[in-house]
């Protein structure tokens, strides 16, 4: 079986990136990174990109700034650096640019996102902070595929973690990131075995197997 092409968007420290790596290096996963595409040309993703031997584009939002639609204009530009590089799954990790709907319908069911809540709880940005602000006992993370509606998609997988009451935002969000790094190359895993199946808001797992 040819290997599932992926390209990563990231803006920032590329943690999900590099976790994604390792399981790729361990064979836990059949796919290989096409291209790491970035918004942000000092982010480490990139570095990390580069260190093992990937393609890291980077892409300037300036560029894009005197379009009718800076948004959509930066978004065709990406869409022209995933169809050069025959990606066929699109994966945000820590991408924190909106992704414009020709982007998304492009790769429909065929891109998916990180966030670090249990959505629908605690959408869009500071996810943790508001888990703890808003006195929940119990955060996590999830996979879902992207939609229009800003992290509205399809759940394909989350994990839960304790709030305990020592917890600042830091110590949240580390052992947030540490189940990050064990559910995304799981998601896109089932994704290369072919095993998604969106079915209105679900996504069914064919044949889930033992975990
Ligand atoms: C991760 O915690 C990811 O879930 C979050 O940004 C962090 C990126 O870390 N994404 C969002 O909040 C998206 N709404 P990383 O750059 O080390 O992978």
């Amino acid at each position: 079986m040819p290997l599932v092409r992926i390209g990563v968007l990231a803006s920032g420290r590329g943690s999900n990136l590099q976790a994604i790596i390792a399981a790729i290096q361990a064979r836990t996963i059949e796919a290989s990174i096409a291209v790491v595409i970035s918004n942000n040309q000092h982010s480490v993703a990139l570095d990390r990109a580069r260190h093992h031997g990937l393609e890291g584009v980077y892409i300037d939002p300036r560029a894009c700034a005197q379009e009718p639609d800076p948004h959509q204009a930066y978004d065709r530009k990406i869409l022209q650096v995933l169809e050069k590089f025959d990606v066929q799954l699109v994966t945000l990790a820590g991408y924190m640019k909106i992704v414009t709907p020709a982007l998304i319908q492009a790769y429909q069911w065929r891109m998916m996102n990180i966030h670090p809540s249990l959505l629908p709880a605690f959408p869009r940005l500071n996810a943790q902070k508001q888990a703890m602000e808003w006195g929940a006992k119990i955060s996590g993370c999830t996979v879902h595929f992207v939609t229009e509606g800003v992290d509205e998609g399809p759940i394909i997988i989350q994990a839960s973690v304790p709030i305990q009451e020592e917890d600042t935002v830091e110590t949240l969000s580390a052992r947030i990131l540490e189940q990050e790094h064990r559910v995304y190359p799981q998601a896109i895993q089932l994704f290369a075995e072919g095993k998604l199946s969106v079915e209105g808001r679900r996504v069914r797992i064919i044949d889930p197997g033992p975990n």
